[in-house]
Parts: structure tokens; sequence; C-alpha cells
């Protein structure tokens, strides 16, 4: 293979990896990959037991895996370990405490580099005053902090201590607070007084106050003080996090715990209802968040990583805090907004911290393409190696952008395809090994069977579109969804038997290399996060003036998709823009200001099947192109589509 740069059809540029990147590499060719690959998915046992085994064990498992109660898996059964002592502890005995983990730039300028025994000395106290707080192994812990160290310190001390961690993204609001503790039944919830967020603070302490109001289980607030915004402190059920760990050494021993015990629940959206709580357990996940990120950031020792996301979705849990940790590695993290005081902020921070992997999502990129170029110019990038993006399918011209600006043509971008569920990535470069192509994920990660499956349950050939599955349990995979094990099952493994769903339309195309064309289910991609459009309704529905209302995604050139609300209103009710305004302010206040519908277009009716189906395909193609053009024969009434694309004429959206 050369290591020309091949421009044929524009959709045909293909970028082998460079002679230097591949021969440093931890995986060097695509021969090396492939048969590496066909190894893994004839015997997965045997690779991932080989990747377990770069973790510490307090006890060595007996079985690898035990899929005898399909689908409910469990890996590396009787082993024991701890996930905190795997991501701290290791690494100062090893003679690494003196090693950054952690460089942290906060969003008002202020900085910290928190060193491997720096974190794991706070770590410990901070987990001794858990227990102190009467918090023990198997009891779920809600923690809703800003992106500062403190947030990996609570998540690390939750694991050493066999708590069960469920981290509430900061742009949530109060009632997805109370929805998630409902569920959870959570007994604690570490917070603080509040977070930066383009210069203004975010109230997160009196946002858990309102959603504590009324019964609920919760016994201890924690709170520790970021912005010192004043804040309420209730008498015996909160404690400042600095008093709480006054007194305590720092000095906890790491508690082996079993494999297969909880790790942490972190909630996603579905297609219908309530969000789902995606269990994760111990063992598997850290195997497999370890091993990606070796393999699929390359890691080396000497390597500056940063990834933007934040910890309160699932790539904040596995990209920032264990695969990272796991590996020893030194990271940036970064409290605020990409273009809080400008849109320098991220090349500045790479700049003087030297990043060299760097780990960010599609709707950023085309955030910054449209910022323009002299933001980037303007500094120093040659300290990257590699790029990666994750969330949603990354448009072949922001690949580009990214490649060539960003990546001085001269780094491999892994443009990484997994889920919440799938707990690692699953799909992605080598960037040692795999050509690159803009906009595909390429190929799958070792040990992962994954395939696209027409409706019968055959493989699809090249370029024939289907439903991507994987074939085979994988140790990072969902356990169940918190609480509902039937749920588990019609979501994920009741399309083919004894093959796990991902909810995704792909195809392959002639080199076997996987695009992911989008979510199957109603399920909207907003700047890279899962919203459910049911979600959406739901909360809409909650207004007194709202008699019913769908949602719908509309392509939008930042966002991926922006969210579209047609809502009809009570009888006698007007649709002014003041109830414009008041709706997508409700919404923002009952899930988050990432909810918050672009548009809302009232109508008279909605579009529905005779059997009372909305019929959403109509609705989508309204909103992408003013018009309908396929089949309505199954409409109720026919009239109503005029109504529906005068609703987006009518200045009311
Ligand atoms: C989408 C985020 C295309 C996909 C880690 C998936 C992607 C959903 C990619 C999961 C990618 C994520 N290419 N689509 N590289 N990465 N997706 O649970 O639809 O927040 O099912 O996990 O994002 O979103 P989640």
């Amino acid at each position: 293979m050369s290591n020309n740069i091949e421009s044929v059809l524009k959709e045909d540029r293909v970028f082998a990896p460079a002679e230097a990147f591949s021969s440093a590499a931890h995986v060097k060719s695509m021969e090396e990959y492939e048969e590496l690959h066909r190894q893994s998915i004839e015997d997965p046992e045997t690779w991932w037991a080989s990747q377990a085994d770069a973790l510490h064990w307090q006890q060595r498992w007996e079985q690898t895996l035990d899929w005898s109660e399909a689908p409910f898996a469990k890996w590396f059964v009787g082993g024991k370990l701890n996930a905190c002592e795997n991501c701290l502890d290791r690494h100062v005995r090893e003679g690494r405490g003196d090693q950054v983990a952690i460089h942290f730039v906060g969003e008002p300028g202020d900085t910290r580099d928190v060193t491997y025994n720096e974190l794991l000395g706070r770590t410990c106290a901070f987990a001794n005053a858990l227990k102190d707080q009467g918090i023990k192994a198997g009891d779920r812990v809600l923690i809703y902090l800003p992106m500062i160290p403190e947030a990996a310190i609570a998540m690390l001390a939750c694991a050493r201590i066999g708590a069960v961690h469920s981290v509430i993204f900061g742009g949530f609001s109060a009632n997805s607070i109370k929805d998630r503790l409902e569920d959870s039944k959570a007994t604690a919830v570490i917070t603080a007084d509040g977070g930066w967020r383009r210069g203004s603070i975010v109230p997160l302490k009196a946002n858990v106050d309102e959603a504590l109001e009324g019964e609920n289980t919760i016994e201890k607030v924690i709170v520790l003080e970021r912005c010192s915004n004043e804040v309420t402190m209730t008498e015996g059920r909160d404690i400042w996090w600095h008093d709480a760990t006054e007194h305590m050494t720092d000095e906890c021993p790491a508690e082996a715990f079993d494999a297969e015990h909880p790790l942490f629940i972190l909630y996603t959206s579905g297609s219908t209802g309530k969000p789902k709580g995606i269990l994760h357990t111990t063992g598997g996940y850290l195997t497999g968040t370890g091993s990606t990120f070796k393999y699929i950031f390359d890691h080396q020792q000497d390597d500056v990583y940063w990834c933007t996301a934040d910890v309160g979705w699932i790539t904040g849990h596995s990209y920032i805090v264990y695969g990272p940790m796991v590996n020893g590695a030194t990271q940036v993290m970064y409290e605020g907004a990409p273009n809080f005081p400008d849109w320098n902020r991220f090349w500045e921070i790479v700049e003087t911290y030297k990043v060299s992997i760097f780990y960010t999502a599609p709707t950023a990129i085309r955030a910054f393409i449209k910022a323009g170029d002299e933001h980037v110019e303007k500094h120093d990038l040659s300290s990257l190696r590699l790029l990666g993006s994750v969330g949603e399918p990354i448009n072949p011209e922001a690949w580009m952008w990214y490649y060539e600006k960003i990546g001085g043509s001269r780094c491999p971008i892994v443009d990484t395809w997994w889920q919440t569920e799938t707990g690692a990535i699953m799909i992605s470069p080598l960037p040692g090994a795999t050509p690159l192509k803009p906009g595909t994920a390429t190929r799958p990660f070792l040990g992962i069977d994954a395939a696209i499956l027409d409706e019968t349950g055959q493989e699809c050939g090249p370029n024939e579109g289907g439903k991507l599955v994987v074939r085979q349990p994988w140790p990072s995979m969902l356990r169940t969804i918190y609480g509902d094990d039937q749920r588990y099952k019609d979501t994920y493994w009741n399309e083919y038997e004894g093959i796990y769903l991902a909810g995704d339309g792909a195809r392959t195309d002639d080199d076997g290399f996987f695009w992911i064309v989008g979510r199957l289910d109603d399920v909207l991609n907003v700047s890279g996060h899962r919203l459910g459009t049911a979600e959406v309704e739901s909360a809409l529905v909650s207004h007194d003036a709202v008699a019913e209302s769908a949602v719908v995604g509309k392509p939008h050139d930042i966002k991926g998709q922006a969210v579209v609300a047609f809502v009809t209103l009570k009888e006698g009710i007007d649709g002014t823009p003041d109830l414009n305004k008041e709706l997508r302010n409700h919404v923002g206040a009952e899930i988050g200001a990432i909810a918050k519908p672009d548009e809302i277009r009232f109508t008279p009716a909605l579009p529905k099947t005779r059997s009372g189906k909305i019929m959403r395909r109509l609705l989508k193609e309204i909103v992408a192109t003013g018009k309908v053009s396929g089949d309505v024969t199954t409409l109720e009434d026919k009239k109503i589509v005029d109504a529906l694309i005068a609703s987006g004429e009518n200045g009311n959206g």
C-alpha cells in the first residue's frame, strides 16, 4: 500500500497510514489487523482474556464468559478486582506517581496539574468521606458536577468502595435529576455550588434542591465549592465536600469486588418513555475501555491526550475516566464551552499543553468550520499526532477540514462508532493499520463481530442498507437496563435471536468498511447527543396549553439535527409568539437546554394513520423539504398536509 494520498472520485479519497506512524503503532498493518481480527472472532474468549490480563486482578477469573443465560452476560466469572485501584494505585506503585494525570483548565482561566499521587490521595480521602457519610457498596450515588477533576475523583471514590455512580450531565435540569433519582433510588448526591458555562454560573446545587423537594430516597448531599455562589444548605442532609473530607486520611484499602459488580448506571434516551438506565459492571467494562483506548488511540506513554466530551456522557466515562486512567495516561480536562471567551480556546489549550491525541465530536468540528480558519491558523498544533471523532456520522467535508486544518494532513483520524450501551468503541480504524476514507468508521475492533442484517436476518451484501448488529457478546456490553430486564430484552435482543441490535442503520462498502447511516428508531442526534422524541413530546404535553405534540429532527448545519416540534393546542388557546417562547423554555426546564426545540410549529391537528399512529415520516419530509412527495394513502385526513406545510411558513415557528 502506498503512503500517497490517492484522490480518485471525491467520495473515494483514501488515506493510507504514514510509514512512520505505522512502524511505531500497536498494530502496524492491515494484514496484521485482518489476522488478529479473524482469530479474535473465531475465539473471542482467548482474545478478551489476553486484554483482561492487562488489568490488576486481586483474584483471577475462572471462566472468561458465561453466556448460558443470554442475553445476560457474565464476563470473567469468579474474578475480583477494584476499578479505582486499576486506574490509580497501580501507576503509583509502578513509580509513575509524579506523572500528571490531569492538566485541568477551568473556564475562567484557572489551571491546576493533578498528578497520579495527588489523584490517588484525594480519591482515597473522598472515599473515606463517603463511607463516613454512611455510603456503602451497592448504594447508588448521583454525581452532578462540572467538568473538573473532582468529577473524576467522585466517580473513582465510588468505585473504590463499590458504590454505583450515576453521573448526570450538568446541563440537565432539576426534573431530569428527579427522574433519574426515582429510577435509581439513589441515597446520596455529589454536586457543587455551581459550574462555569460561558461566563455565567450554572446553579447546580439549586437544581439539586429543586429536584429533592418532596419525598425521596436521598439522605446525603455533598457539595463542592467551585464558584462560591450562594447556596442553601439543609441541616442534617447537606455537607460541604471540604468539611466531609477534613479529618479523613488519604489511605483507603481497595477492596476486591466481583468482576460483575455494578460500576455505574448511565441514563440514555430511548424511543419511548423515560430514559433508560444503562448498567455497566466492573471487569468487562475496564477490559473494553482499557484495550480500545490503547489500540484505537494508539496510546504511548509520552502522549498528552484530550477528549472534549463531558463526564456526564458515556464518552466522558469511557474515554476521560476509565480508559485513559487504566492506561496511566496524561490528559487535559477543560471545564467550559469551546468558544469561551472566544473560538481560540481549544487551539490555545492544544498549543499550551502540546496535546498529541485529540478526541471530539463532529458537531464541534462543524462549529469551528463556521467560526473561520483564522482561530486555528494562529496556533501551533504540530504536537498533534492523532485525531478522533465520535457521536454521529462525520460528513466527509468536515472530515477533510479536520484532517487538513487541525491535523496538518499528517494525523490519522479515528472515526469511532459506539454507544452508551456498548461501553467501549466497537467500529473504528486502527490508526497504524487502516486506510482511512472520510465518513466511514471503517472496520470492527478486535473481538467485535459486527454485521449488517436485512429484515429476514440475512447478512446484507456490499452497499445494501440494513440494521447494524453485533453477533457475539463482548466484555463492555451493557448488562441490563437498570430495574427492567424485560425492556433490555425487548429493546436489544428481540429482533434477531441472540444478536445485539444497535438501533442504527448502516451499510458496508466494497472493502467491507462500515458506513453508519443513522438511527432506525425515534431517537434524535442533536450535537452528538441522543434525545428521545418521546421525552421532548412528554415535556411539551406537560404544559397546560398543549393538547398533543410530535417531535422530529430536521437536518442542521452544526448540530446535525435540530429539534422541530409540531404542537396542537387545547381548544380556545392561541398559538402566539409568546406561547411559542414559553413552550421552548418549558422544555428547557423539564429536560435541559439541549432539548429545547429549535422550532415550534402550531398546527390544528397532527397527521395520523387510521389506527391513530402519528406519521413521522411525513413530518420529517415537511421539515426537511417543505413538501410531501411520498405516499399519503394511509393518512386519515388528507387536508391536514396543507396546514402542516403552512405551519412552517406562517412565521409562528
Ligand atoms: C451515533 C456515543 C456514526 C449512533 C458514544 C449511535 C455515531 C449513537 C458514531 C450512540 C460514529 C456515535 N458514526 N454514528 N462514529 N458514534 N454515533 O449512546 O447513532 O450517546 O447509536 O454514545 O450515536 O450515542 P451515545
